[in-house]
């Protein structure tokens, strides 16, 4: 049996500038994991266990060339939709290098969302989901993929779920650690995926325009601390209204995103050369641009609970901000060490929820990232 450990992850700053080309963002990795294992099973016998359709386990039929559920139950389908297509695409890429279809059993576990109550709390698992089943699918196959390739080949299940996401949380459980990403023009990279002369292993092996994801160092004298709104967010709703919202105002919204990347551009740098204090300024910024755009659209990004976290946060001394689409979900603070203990009393006082994480260290004995 093979097993894979992906690792959630949580936007530090560039939320929304990403979904540009070439737009850039740092997320982290956070050490709750999503679980994938690949059993054998007779050839055509493929099926999927997972808590979100009831631990059952489903049975995948192929029609017309793509992987379905078999009993087309479409709450089932449409729970499985990053399954389906991961399963789709690394079966493509297996047959264009010549490898006879497996069968297989795929069991799947998540400590994404909130044990008891199944609450989402915003660690991507849609991003951790794809990128387990195409990385234990890829080790199943026997590919031989560098972490650059399988990100690739992961990226392009994601856009083909959902057109409109950035990536991001995929480049961050896929690599671990600390993680600079700058987005692909997706738009060029769903062209050349539709185009009949193009073979995946074109896409997959090569590298894209624009695209570029790595790991940076984390910061060594603030902490990064995590606190839960009590409110889970659905990100592709709030994209959308942040759009509409500025539409008429498209200058301002390129003045965002060209503030945002540069933004995170001296966020990377600082990272780079250890210089906390910009990392520090860097993410304050990356908040208060959020804040500004947000208020342009007429969208609540930072709820009245992620002001509380941010504000109680800054009594501290230490920087907050809203992570990811925001509207719910998390928020993050870099605070001093030796405050955390503090910062967390306060945060449960106002009503915020600290999350016990910390960054998942790529390389570790969980991460398997060999
Ligand atoms: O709320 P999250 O963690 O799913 O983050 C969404 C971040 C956005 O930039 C708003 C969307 C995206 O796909 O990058
Ligand atoms: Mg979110």
């Amino acid at each position: 049996m093979i097993t894979v450990e992906v690792p959630g992850k949580l936007y530090i700053a560039g939320e929304y500038a990403v979904l540009e080309p070439g737009g850039a963002a740092v997320l982290v990795a956070v050490d709750r994991y999503l679980t994938v294992s690949v059993s054998p099973a007779p050839p055509a016998s493929r099926t999927v266990t997972t808590a979100r359709t009831g631990d059952r386990r489903v049975e995948l039929a192929r029609r017309d060339g793509r992987s379905v559920v078999a009993d087309d139950d479409p709450a089932t389908t449409a729970a499985l939709r990053h399954v389906l297509a991961a399963v789709d695409l690394v079966e493509r890429y297996a047959f264009e290098c010549g490898n006879e279809s497996l069968g297989f059993h795929l069991g799947i576990r998540s400590e994404l969302d909130e044990r008891e109550t199944g609450r989402k709390f915003g660690l991507g698992s849609s991003g951790a989901v794809t990128v387990g089943v195409v990385r234990a699918l890829a080790q199943a196959y026997r590919f031989e993929l560098d972490e650059q390739a399988l990100l690739r080949l992961a990226l392009l299940v994601a856009f083909a779920v959902d057109p409109r996401c950035s990536g991001g949380d995929v480049a961050a459980s896929m690599l671990g650690g600390w993680v600079s990403y700058r987005a692909p023009d997706r738009a060029r990279v769903a062209e050349l995926f539709a185009r009949n002369d193009t073979r995946l292993a074109d896409l997959v092996e090569r590298p894209w325009p624009q695209l570029s994801a790595r790991r940076v160092p984390a910061p060594r004298t603030v902490r990064l601390e995590v606190g839960w709104s009590g409110h889970p967010a659905v990100s592709s709703g709030l994209v959308e209204k942040l759009r509409r919202g500025i539409a008429g105002d498209t200058s301002a919204y390129g003045r965002f995103a060209a503030a945002s990347n540069a933004c995170v551009a001296t966020l990377v740098a600082a990272l780079e050369s250890g210089d906390d204090a910009s990392v520090v300024a860097a993410v304050a910024s990356a908040g208060a641009l959020l804040r500004a755009v947000s208020g342009l659209a007429g969208v609540v990004v930072e709820t009245a609970e992620l002001a509380a976290l941010r504000s109680v946060a800054e009594t501290l001394g230490a920087v907050a901000k809203t992570s990811g689409a925001g509207g719910g979900d998390c928020g993050i603070a870099l605070v001093a060490p030796a405050d955390a203990q503090q910062l967390q009393q306060r945060w449960r006082a106002a009503g915020i929820l600290p999350l016990e994480l910390r960054v998942h260290q790529p390389f570790s004995a969980r991460g398997q990232y060999q």
